[in-house]
């Protein structure tokens, strides 16, 4: 049974790579016997994590590619980079996302005023960026008759941010969670039963992974306020993620399409 869940022989495209989850999602891959290609912006940083992952797995398991999510030639080019290094991706894990663009952090806004270029630069990775790597990916599957597609969305895609967890944060007006945040990623759920039911007939799945809010460097506040509100009493630990990705990008899940699997210990069920 534990075969249904291998991926050997299989390439996977993780985009968003040098993020928090890009290598958490890049590990798993890797352990369950994935090659993986990483894609993230030419001016992201590389980090400890990733360097941490090609120096355990070497360069014929886990390459990185530099495109935006945004520029289709960046991601046609990413892929033929993939199909002559590796091989014809079967697995697309659409990471790449904005919750605030970056540089915009410094000034707050009311919901009445917050500019529509923050709004439209959500939109445009979160959502565009994504559809696009689908599109770009999932050629390639729909030609090779096999392909698993992950579009990672969030607890938010169907819940409103509950604004109390900021109401420490000492600034005027109070923070504000992006609203164009969530609904990106509603959207990214719904485009995902679309992209599922066009492409069902050529053996390509497409399933939403919405995580609820992960640990990582967030102040003991927000930590203590978010944990309580959620059923299993915690945030979400990496670990609690790779299961879950792994169902989806696997054979596992080989009668899932259209799907948001939750992974939000239970956050939008109260
Ligand atoms: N961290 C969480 O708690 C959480 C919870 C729910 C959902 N999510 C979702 O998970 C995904 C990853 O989140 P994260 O916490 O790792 O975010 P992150 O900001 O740490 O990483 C995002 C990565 O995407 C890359 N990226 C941004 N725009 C891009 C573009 N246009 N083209 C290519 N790459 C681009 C960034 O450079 C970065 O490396 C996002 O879609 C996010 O919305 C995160």
């Amino acid at each position: 049974m534990r075969d249904l869940f291998r991926l050997d022989d299989r390439v996977a495209v993780v985009t968003g790579a040098l993020g928090l989850l890009g290598p958490v999602w890049a590990e798993g891959l890797l352990a369950a016997g994935a090659a993986v290609v990483g894609i993230d912006r030419p001016e992201a940083k590389m980090t400890d994590r990733f360097r941490r992952l090609l120096d355990r797995y070497g360069e014929k398991r886990l390459g990185l590619v530099r495109a935006d999510v945004c520029d289709r030639r960046a991601l046609v080019r990413a892929r033929e980079f993939c199909i002559s290094e590796f091989g014809t991706p079967a697995i697309l894990v659409n990471n790449a996302g904005i919750d605030q663009p970056p540089g915009k952090l410094k000034k707050s806004y009311r919901m009445e005023d917050v500019p529509v270029e923050i709004s439209r630069a959500i939109f445009e990775v979160n959502v565009l960026g994504l559809f696009q790597s689908a599109q770009v990916f999932g050629a390639a599957m729909l030609k090779a008759k096999r392909g698993s597609i992950i579009n990672i969305g969030s607890l938010y895609a169907s819940v409103s941010p509950d604004l109390r967890f900021y109401d420490h944060i000492p600034v005027d007006p109070p923070f504000l969670k992006p609203p164009a945040y969530g609904a990106s990623k509603a959207a990214v759920v719904n485009l995902t039963r679309y992209l599922a039911t066009a492409w069902a007939p050529r053996n390509v799945r497409v399933n939403a992974l919405s995580p609820g809010g992960v640990k990582g460097g967030q102040d003991e506040k927000f930590i203590r306020k978010f944990s309580s509100r959620v059923p299993l009493g915690r945030m979400a630990a990496d670990r609690d993620l790779i299961g879950p990705l792994l169902f989806l990008a696997s054979d596992a899940s080989s009668y899932v399409t259209g799907a948001n699997l939750k992974v939000d210990g239970g956050y939008t069920v109260w």
